[in-house]
């Protein structure tokens, strides 16, 4: 039988490369998307999926919405990877953050409670709760402490779904992601905004690249590895917390030194340093322990940060040249 999934944010980069995972196995894949008036389905024509989707309007903080999605999808699987995902951003709305990442989880539990008890549901939940991290290689036990509205609001959404899994006896699973990247990333990210500046650098079409604390330290991987074990949570039998991450972690210099190589540059004669990217409570340093998506998943991550950020270069030198 055909299997029925409900992806929210299914317009941003891990909803893109979610979308053609579930249609490549047969599922019909329904996105819940929220009134926006310009085109926010790019990344989708970009994997060659636009007009295999069935699209719900909808929005996160609109809890009817969310519910008569749920309904009209009837989900046998619903991923949750509707956000306002950008760090910085939620020192600015702290406010729609905390509705749209926090109150959001619930307003779709509640729906899958009441409408649809037997579905499957994965929270994408965060490496930035770990925030001020309190184990060197953080795990499923690291004790959390988020560093911004963003990271406060994922908790409370990690949280309620624990809460519903332990109340209600829902298959709830939160992936508990460190970050993943590709050539779908938002440009405001920092390995996109590099791989765009470099791009644009060697093409003579930017002077340089104005940065914040490029000590800053990440654990990074591919969004195209990320979303398998999303889906693999919730294939098991018993619901639980998986953190899925590479167990390497890089600077944001190092990074670009990557990205400014690949093209034949040195990244030190470009980047300039702007306190206007630094924030308000950094997060330094993140590093997560994949062993347990491993063991109870068969998870592992496939791209290491070389090859991918030589697959982003790559994609942004075509798409710089192009316009
Ligand atoms: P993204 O590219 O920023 O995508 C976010 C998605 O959420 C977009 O489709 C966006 O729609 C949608 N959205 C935002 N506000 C909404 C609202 N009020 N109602 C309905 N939809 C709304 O994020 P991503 O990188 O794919 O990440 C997916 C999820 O994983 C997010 O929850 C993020 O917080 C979490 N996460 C990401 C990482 C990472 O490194 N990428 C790591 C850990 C966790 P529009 O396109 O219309 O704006
Ligand atoms: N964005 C950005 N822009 N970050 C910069 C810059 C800059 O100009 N300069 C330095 N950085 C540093 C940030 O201060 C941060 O320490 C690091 O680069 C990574 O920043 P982002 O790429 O914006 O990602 P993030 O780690 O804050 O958040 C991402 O990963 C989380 C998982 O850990 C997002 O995808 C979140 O949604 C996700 O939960």
């Amino acid at each position: 039988m055909t299997k029925s999934a409900l992806i929210t944010g299914i317009t941003g980069q891990d909803g893109a490369y979610l979308a053609k995972l579930l249609l490549d196995k047969g599922y019909k894949v329904h996105g819940l998307v929220a009134r926006r008036s310009s085109d926010s389905r790019w990344r989708l024509r970009e994997m060659g999926v636009e007009a295999d989707i069935v699209y719900l309007d909808g929005d996160m903080a609109d809890a009817c919405s969310v519910q008569r999605a749920v309904i009209k999808s009837a989900p046998d699987e619903v991923y949750n990877l509707a956000a306002q995902s950008f760090v910085a951003a939620s020192w600015d709305q702290p406010v729609t953050t905390g509705i749209v990442d926090g109150l959001g989880v619930t307003h779709l539990l509640e729906a899958i409670r009441q409408f649809s008890p037997h579905t499957r549901f994965y929270q994408a939940s965060t490496s930035e709760m770990f925030g001020l991290i309190q184990a060197e290689q953080q795990d499923e036990n690291t004790p959390f402490y988020p560093r911004s509205p963003y990271g406060v609001a994922k908790l409370y959404g990690h949280w309620i779904t624990v809460n519903y899994r332990e109340s209600f006896n829902l298959h709830a699973s939160s992936g508990i992601l460190f970050n993943h990247e590709s050539p779908l990333r938002g440009i405001e990210f920092v390995t996109r905004k590099v791989t765009d500046a470099a791009a644009r650098i060697k093409q003579g079409k930017q002077q340089e690249l104005a940065l914040g604390n490029i000590d800053a330290k990440r654990d990074w991987g591919f969004a195209g590895d990320y979303v398998e074990a999303m889906w693999l949570m919730l294939q098991q039998d018993k619901p639980d917390d998986f953190v899925v991450a590479t167990g390497v972690t890089t600077t944001v210099r190092e990074m670009c030194r990557i990205a400014f190589d690949h093209v034949g540059l040195n990244y030190r004669d470009y980047v300039k340093i702007d306190p206007a990217f630094f924030r308000p409570a950094e997060v330094e340093v993140l590093l997560g322990n994949p062993a347990k998506a491993q063991r109870v998943l068969g998870w592992k991550p496939k791209t290491d940060l070389d090859t991918l950020i030589r697959m982003m270069m790559d994609a942004d030198m075509k798409r710089v040249a192009k316009e």
